[in-house]
């Protein structure tokens, strides 16, 4: 077998019947959003929009009856992680979890590679979440099995921004037009990197408001701007919050910071409370992808505007959509 070879309608003949080989995402990774353009995006969104409507009238289903997904976690987590569990098993899958790697052979040394090559033997799909960037590309060398790629380190983490994006289609109508405001650590935060890149397929302004030391990497920005969207960097919310259709709130992710001492430099500084949204739009959005940890004060979870709890809940649809396209069902 070739390396690097992945599932493919030419690789495996032997499909079982009812696979759809002609399916655009068949046995392919999911690395990056810098794979989707937008005919891919309202495919996504098509198929996530009949999970709802599966999941409404029925609950589960077999779809995935007899597929096994491997959750390879080496970060925590708990909504990527259960939601992907929810997503296989609603899809009438099942799971492999290892999410404390500790209790795996990776605490006995094991490399990644060897990791994965011994959960393809079991699983038909890998999800892995790892604290180092391109970590999931690395994977994807070596599985023949379809790798999704959960968060590499701060680097991106695609399925987040597909579910992101699928939350402002479904609570704003459209994404042309709008302005979006992403709020807190845009240096370490994975969710921003990969939905500023995913935006810039769209007509919208993005702004960047950060502390000095968390700002929008040069490298994003650059690509953004090569898309020629309009974006702009400030360090005080106020400065934009009443332009802003979406306000896109992250936590600052205190474990990848070197000196604990800048960390509480800037913990805290953005705190979006009820009385910050009698400045915003009647008509808008506050999203996080969560845990928060005091960004957003509970006062403001009444607000219809907070959407971050529902932006779960379409995470579910999209991620049941990607394991029924990779595994070559939708
Ligand atoms: C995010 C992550 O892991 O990058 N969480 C998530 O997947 N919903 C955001 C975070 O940890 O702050």
């Amino acid at each position: 077998m070739v390396l690097n070879e992945k599932l493919n309608p030419t690789s495996n003949p032997h499909l079982p019947f009812g696979d759809q080989r002609g399916a655009p995402f068949y046995g392919k990774d999911i690395l990056s959003v810098k794979q989707f353009n937008r005919q891919d995006l309202a495919y996504i969104f098509e198929v996530a929009h009949e999970m709802r409507e599966m999941v409404t009238r029925i609950g589960t289903f077999d779809l995935l009856k007899g597929k096994i997904l491997a959750s390879l976690f080496y970060e925590p987590s708990t909504r990527t992680s259960s939601s992907f569990t929810a997503a296989m098993e609603r899809l009438g899958g099942s799971v492999i979890p290892i999410n404390e790697v500790k209790y795996s052979s990776v605490s006995k040394g094991e490399s990644l590679p060897d990791t994965v090559r011994t959960l393809e033997c079991y699983a038909d799909v890998i999800v892995l979440r790892h604290p180092e960037v391109g970590a999931s590309a690395e994977a994807a060398k070596y599985a023949r099995k379809p790798i999704i790629n959960a968060g590499d380190g701060v680097g991106e983490h695609p399925t987040q921004a597909l579910l992101d994006l699928f939350t402002i289609v479904e609570e704003l109508g459209q994404v042309d037009g709008l302005t979006v405001t992403m709020l807190g650590d845009l240096k370490y935060g994975r969710t921003v990197h990969s939905l500023a890149r995913l935006l810039s397929l769209y007509d919208v302004r993005l702004n960047y408001v950060s502390p000095e030391i968390l700002r929008m990497p040069a490298e994003i920005i650059e690509e953004v701007d090569g898309k020629d969207i309009p974006q702009a960097e400030h360090r005080d919310l106020e400065a934009v919050l009443a332009e802003t259709d979406v306000l896109y709130v992250t936590r600052v992710q205190k474990e990848r910071f070197e000196n604990l001492d800048d960390y509480d430099a800037v913990r805290g500084l953005y705190v979006i409370d009820a009385e910050t949204m009698t400045r915003a739009k009647a008509e808008m959005i506050v999203m996080h992808p969560l845990p928060r940890v005091g960004e957003i004060s509970m006062d403001v979870d009444d607000d219809p505007r907070a959407a971050y709890f529902r932006q779960m809940e379409y995470g579910l649809y999209i991620r049941m959509a990607l394991l029924a396209m990779v595994l070559g069902k939708a």
